[in-house]
């Protein structure tokens, strides 16, 4: 019985978090040290090989089993919330291709991306359930679709989501993102060296999404003038990028972490990451995602990354993984 398969990676924002959310442009790579995968299989009836096995054949939402290890999750559709983001990945599968009567199977996931840590791990499981289970349904769905299905998803993790995640793990390209217009690849000419590293504070992206909110509903002008400064961040980042010159970024990823920081985005043990890559020598360093915990990144020359990480793990850097932004998007 054939196997399913299908993966998606993680992903950091260069520039532009929250910001994007309100209409600015934002950058985003994919992190592909780190993924999630989905595997769907038929189920089959006891005696054969292959496949799950089930004495008696269920029927409807109680034929599809959810079984997400890593989260201690086994249980069936019918059991599992339809806001539960799992049953809404699968669910929405169903609607667009219009099944009415959801073959016995399981939708295995397994993800090594750490959750609510600002790796979009929850766009990476999306990405991955929609493109398995549409290929088991025998219409893989185009990636235009899968984007859009997985962004429905992150209302649940985010809220109000911008569209980023489920964009850039989708594609599985460093994009330019901005709301309403169509997702722009980023030219490469020079690879760069990011160190990603995990505060080791989980931190739900849709409350501090929510927190920006009520702070932009009290003062929008005050936060909109920040989000336009964020925003020509963003567009001078992509110049710097597309022009081969991504070691000048630093200074822009200093300032982009400060007006994060303003934003009451930011967290002690964030703050005393980025100044620890600062002082030892990264070109520059913010806060990456949702932020109030999860991810930063500090932009290293290749020489100076294992001193940058060393100083990272002493300031209590929970993981730290090194990527190369540009070479690996070529592979
Ligand atoms: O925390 P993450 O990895 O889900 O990233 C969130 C990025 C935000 O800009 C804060 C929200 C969004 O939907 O763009």
């Amino acid at each position: 019985m054939p196997a399913y398969t299908a993966s998606a990676p993680g992903k950091i924002i260069l520039f532009g978090e929250h910001a994007v959310v309100y209409g600015q442009p934002a950058i985003a790579v994919p992190l592909s040290q780190v993924r999630a995968r989905a595997v769907v299989t038929a189920n089959i009836p006891t005696g054969q090989t292959g496949g799950e096995r089930l004495a008696s054949p269920p029927t409807g939402l109680s034929a599809v089993i959810v079984d997400a290890p890593d989260i201690s999750l086994r249980t069936t559709l019918a059991d599992l919330p339809a806001q539960h983001p799992l049953s809404r990945a699968v669910l929405l599968v169903f609607e667009a291709l219009h099944v009415v009567k959801p073959p016995s199977c399981t939708v295995r996931i397994h993800s090594t991306i750490p959750l609510a840590s600002g790796l979009g791990s929850g766009a990476a499981v999306s990405v991955a359930v929609i493109r398995a289970l549409s290929a088991f349904l025998g219409h893989p769905l185009p990636l235009e679709q899968v984007s859009a299905l997985a962004f429905e998803v992150e209302v649940i993790h985010h809220g109000t989501p911008s569209g980023i995640d489920n964009s850039v793990v989708t594609f599985n390209k460093p994009v330019f993102y901005q709301q309403g217009q169509p997702i722009e690849i980023l030219k490469l000419p020079a690879a760069f060296h990011i160190l990603v590293a995990d505060s080791g504070q989980s931190s739900p992206t849709a409350v501090v999404v929510g927190d920006v909110r009520r702070g932009w509903q009290a003062d929008p002008s005050g936060y909109e003038a920040q989000f336009t400064t964020i925003g020509d961040l963003s567009r001078q980042a992509r110049q710097l990028i597309e022009s081969g010159s991504p070691d000048s970024l630093g200074p822009l990823m200093f300032r982009n972490h400060a007006l994060l920081s303003q934003l009451d985005v930011s967290s002690p043990q964030l703050d005393s990451l980025v100044e620890a890559a600062r002082i030892s020598g990264a070109l520059g360093a913010k806060l990456s995602g949702g932020g109030r915990g999860g991810a930063m990144i500090a932009l290293v020359q290749e020489q100076d990354a294992a001193r940058v990480a060393a100083a990272l793990q002493e300031a209590g850097a929970a993981h730290i993984i090194q990527t190369t932004v540009g070479r690996a998007g070529k592979r």
